[in-house]
C-alpha cells in the first residue's frame, strides 16, 4: 500500500528545517543568498518560515509588512525550495499583550502572564482569534499562488492551559453541552465526597495549583475541555488556509512525551500528523535504550493517523536546551534520521537551519554554524544525508505494515496519574508500555501503537497494558476481536473505572471481566526491592511494583505466583473465546518475562519475525509498497554487529551506528 506524497508535486522524501530569515533582513543581501547556495549543496528542498514572525509581518496593529516575505518565497522558488509556511501564533507582538491584555495566559494559580517568551496566549481570547484568524487569511491569500507554497506549519507546538476568566466560561459551557444538568455533572463527579457538589453552574473552577486540584472527574473533563480548546484555536487558524488553499495540506508540530493533549483526539483535525523528536542520545557507550524510546516515540506519532508521518523538527546537532548538549557521534546524524524514515516519516526537518546569532536558542546545534559555511562536520553529515535521501524516492508513502498493535490512550494515563492508591510514585503507564514494545523491537517486529477508540480489526495481536480507564464501547470492541480470532493481552490495572473516573462496579476488570474470564479482587503495591516471583512453563520470573490477585472464573491459569500470602494463586492467564484467546498477565514483570511471553503469542498469531535474532541493541523496521519490503537494519550500538545469517545467506555485518536499508520482495 502506497499513500500520496505528502506535497503531491514533491514526491520525494523532504529535506529541510526551521529557517528564521527575519533574523538577518539587515543581511539579505549577502546571508539569504548564501543560505540558497549553503541549501542546495546540503541537498535541502524545503525550508520552514513565518514561524516567529509576527513582529515582522504586523509591526504595528493592522499594518503589514510582506515585502521581506515576499522576497523570500521568490527566492526559494528561484532555487528550487519548497515553503513549508509557517503561521505566526505561537509567539505575539508587544503591542497586542500592551492592548488587549486578555491575550496574556493565566496560570493555573491564577496569576497572568507578563509579555515575553513564547507559547503563552489565553485559549479562548476572541481578540486573539481574531487576530490570528486575520494574519493566516492574509498570508493566504498573499501567498495561495506562490509555486514555493507547500505545507501550512500551524503554530509551534501546542501546549499548557488557561485558566482566565474567559477560558473559565467556556469550561461551563462544554460542560453543560456534556452533561446537560448539574445532576448529571455531580453524579459522574462524586460530588456528594467531601461536599463536592455543585448548585450552580457558575460554582465550577477550573483544578487549582497541586494540592488544590478537585475531584478527578473534573480534572478528567478540564484536560479534555483544554483539549477541545486547542482542536478548537487550531480550526479558527486553519479555517482561511483550508478555504483559499484546500490542496495545501496543514499540520502543526507535536511532541511524543508530551501529554496534556489528548493527541489521538486532536490528529483527526491535522491533514498530516508531525512531530519533534530530540532524542537524549548518549556517548560513546552506544544507544540503545534510546534507540529504543525514540522508536517508540516515532510510532506513537505514526499511530495517531495511521500513515507517513513528518519529522518536523530534529536536531543535526547538540540540543541546547539538553542539561548535557551532547554533540552527535559520527554516523548517528544519518541513523537518527533513517530510523524516522523507517518508522514511517516521510521527512527529516531540522531545528535550526542556520543557527540564530542571539537569544534563547544561539547555541542550538544548525546545518549552518555560527561559522557561516559548509566547512564543518555537521554540514557534512547534513549534505550526505541529503545525498542519501535523493535515492529514496521510492519509500515516499509507502505504509508501516504492522500485524500487532500496542493500545496506548491519553486518557488512561491521566486517570492513572491522579488515581490515589497502587503505587503512586511508580504508576508508570509510559514505562510499562515501553516494556512491552521493547519485547518487539528487540526482535524487529513492527508495531502498531493506537488509541484505544482505534479499530482493531486488522491486527493479529492486541496489547493493552494498565487499561485503567475503559471508555464506552472498548470492552466490547476488544471482546469482538478475541471472538473473531484474535490475541489479546491485558495486564494488572485494567478496567478499574468508566470515563468519569467511577469504579466500575461488580468486580474488575469491569466489563472486561468476561472477556478475559478473570475477577481481580486486590491489587497489592510492593516496596522497592521487595519482589515477588511468577511461575510459568517450569521458569521462575521475577514481579514487583505491583501484583493483581486474581481469580480464573473462565480463564486457564498458566502461571502462578510463588510467594507471599497469594502463592500459588493465578498470575497468568488465557480465556479462549469464540476463535481467540485472551490473556491476563496478573503482575509487574522483568523483559525476560515478556520476551519469553511475546515469543510464544507471536508465534501463535502466525506474526513470524524478519530475522531470528537480533543482537543487542539492533533492531528491523520495514516498510512495505506490498510489492517490496524496506528493511531499515540499525545498529544503535557503537560496537560492530552481525546480524546472524539466515540459514543459506550470510551474514549481515553492520558497523557501530550503522543502518541498512535492504529492498526484497514483500514476504509478510
Ligand atoms: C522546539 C520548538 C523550536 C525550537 C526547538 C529547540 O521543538 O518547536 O522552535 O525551540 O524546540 O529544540
Ligand atoms: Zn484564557
Amino acid at each position: 500500500m502506497r499513500y500520496p506524497p505528502i506535497v503531491k508535486k514533491m514526491p520525494h522524501i523532504l529535506h529541510g528545517g526551521d529557517y528564521n530569515p527575519d533574523q538577518w533582513i539587515k543581511w539579505k543581501d549577502t546571508i539569504w543568498k548564501e543560505d540558497m547556495r549553503l541549501a542546495k549543496l546540503a541537498g535541502i528542498n524545503t525550508l520552514t518560515v513565518g514561524m516567529f514572525s509576527w513582529a515582522a509581518l504586523e509591526p504595528e496593529e493592522g499594518w503589514y509588512d510582506f515585502a521581506w516575505l515576499d522576497e523570500l518565497m521568490d527566492l526559494l522558488a528561484e532555487n528550487g525550495i519548497a515553503a513549508v509556511l509557517g503561521t505566526p501564533s505561537g509567539a505575539r507582538p508587544a503591542w497586542m499583550s500592551r492592548k488587549y491584555p486578555e491575550v496574556l495566559r493565566v496560570s493555573a494559580s491564577r496569576v497572568r502572564n507578563i509579555h515575553g517568551e513564547r507559547h503563552n496566549h489565553c485559549l479562548s481570547s476572541p481578540v486573539y482569534r481574531e487576530k490570528t484568524r486575520a494574519i493566516n487569511e492574509r498570508l493566504a491569500r498573499r501567498y495561495k499562488d506562490h509555486p514555493a507554497l507547500a505545507v501550512w506549519h500551524i503554530s509551534n507546538e501546542y501546549s499548557g492551559e488557561c485558566h482566565c476568566p474567559l477560558c473559565q466560561a467556556k469550561f461551563r459551557e462544554y460542560l453543560k453541552n456534556r452533561y446537560k444538568t448539574l445532576d448529571a455533572l455531580n453524579e459522574a463527579w462524586w460530588t456528594t465526597f467531601w461536599s463536592a457538589a455543585v448548585g450552580d453552574w457558575e460554582q465550577i473552577e477550573s483544578p487549582g495549583s497541586p494540592g488544590n486540584g478537585g475531584h478527578n472527574g473534573l480534572k478528567l473533563d478540564w484536560r479534555r475541555f483544554t483539549t477541545e480548546q486547542f482542536v478548537d484555536f487550531y480550526l479558527n487558524e486553519a479555517a482561511p488556509l483550508k478555504e483559499i488553499t484546500p490542496d495545501v495540506p496543514c499540520t502543526t508540530n507535536l511532541m511524543a512525551s508530551y501529554t496534556g493533549i489528548d493527541y489521538a483526539r486532536f490528529a483527526e483535525v491535522l491533514d498530516v500528523a508531525s512531530w519533534d523528536s530530540y532524542p537524549r542520545w548518549t556517548s560513546a557507550e552506544g544507544n540503545g535504550e534510546i534507540g529504543l524510546l525514540t522508536s517508540y516515540h516515532h510510532d506513537l506519532m505514526r499511530g495517531l493517523k495511521l500513515r507517513p508521518f513528518m519529522l518536523l523538527e530534529s536536531c543535526p546537532s547538540a540540543t541546547n536546551w539538553r542539561t548535557v548538549a551532547k554533540l552527535h557521534r559520527p554516523g548517528l546524524h544519518k541513523l537518527q534520521s533513517l530510523q524516522a524514515l523507517a518508522h514511517g516519516a516521510d521527512t527529516v526537518q531540522y531545528f535550526q537551519f542556520r543557527k540564530s546569532r542571539g537569544g534563547p536558542e544561539q547555541h542550538h546545534g544548525a546545518v549552518v554554524d555560527h561559522r557561516g559555511d559548509e566547512h564543518t562536520r555537521v554540514f557534512r553529515d547534513v549534505a550526505e544525508l541529503g545525498d542519501c535521501l535523493k535515492g529514496l524516492d521510492d519509500l515516499v508513502g509507502t505504509d508501516t505494515p504492522a500485524q500487532a498493535a500496542l493500545i496506548h490512550d491519553y486518557q488512561v494515563r491521566w486517570a492513572l496519574e491522579d488515581a490515589k492508591g497502587f503505587l503512586q510514585e511508580k504508576t508508570g503507564y509510559g514505562e510499562t508500555l515501553l516494556a512491552h514494545y521493547r519485547a518487539f523491537w528487540k526482535r524487529g517486529i513492527p508495531l502498531d501503537i493506537i488509541d484505544s477508540r482505534q479499530s482493531l480489526e486488522k491486527y493479529r495481536l492486541v496489547i493493552a497494558p494498565m487499561l485503567y480507564l475503559l471508555r464506552e464501547g472498548t470492552a466490547e470492541r476488544i471482546d469482538q476481536f478475541v471472538q473473531n480470532g484474535g490475541v489479546f493481552v491485558a495486564t494488572y490495572a485494567t478496567g478499574y473505572v468508566n470515563e468519569s473516573a467511577l469504579a466500575f462496579l461488580g468486580g474488575f476488570p469491569g466489563p472486561l471481566k468476561e472477556p478475559l474470564g478473570v475477577w481481580c479482587e486486590e491489587i497489592d503495591a510492593l516496596y522497592p526491592g521487595e519482589s515477588n516471583s511468577i511461575e510459568w512453563e517450569g521458569r521462575i520470573y521475577r514481579a514487583f511494583d505491583l501484583c493483581e490477585l486474581v481469580h480464573a472464573e473462565g480463564a486457564e491459569v498458566l502461571g502462578t505466583y510463588g510467594s507471599d500470602f497469594y502463592a500459588g494463586t493465578p498470575a497468568l492467564t488465557v480465556h479462549r473465546r469464540g476463535k481467540g484467546r485472551a490473556y491476563f498477565v496478573a503482575a509487574r514483570t522483568e523483559g525476560d518475562f515478556l520476551d519469553a511471553f511475546y515469543r510464544r503469542l507471536t508465534a501463535e498469531a502466525g506474526i513470524r519475525p524478519r530475522f531470528e535474532e537480533l543482537p543487542e541493541g539492533v533492531t528491523a523496521q520495514v516498510r512495505s509498497d506490498g510489492t517490496t519490503d524496506f528493511v531499515f537494519l540499525m545498529n544503535f550500538t557503537n560496537e560492530k554487529k552481525t546480524v546472524p545469517p539466515d540459514p543459506g545467506k550470510t551474514g549481515i555485518g553492520l558497523e557501530p551506528f550503522e543502518v541498512k536499508i535492504l529492498r526484497s520482495e514483500t514476504n509478510l
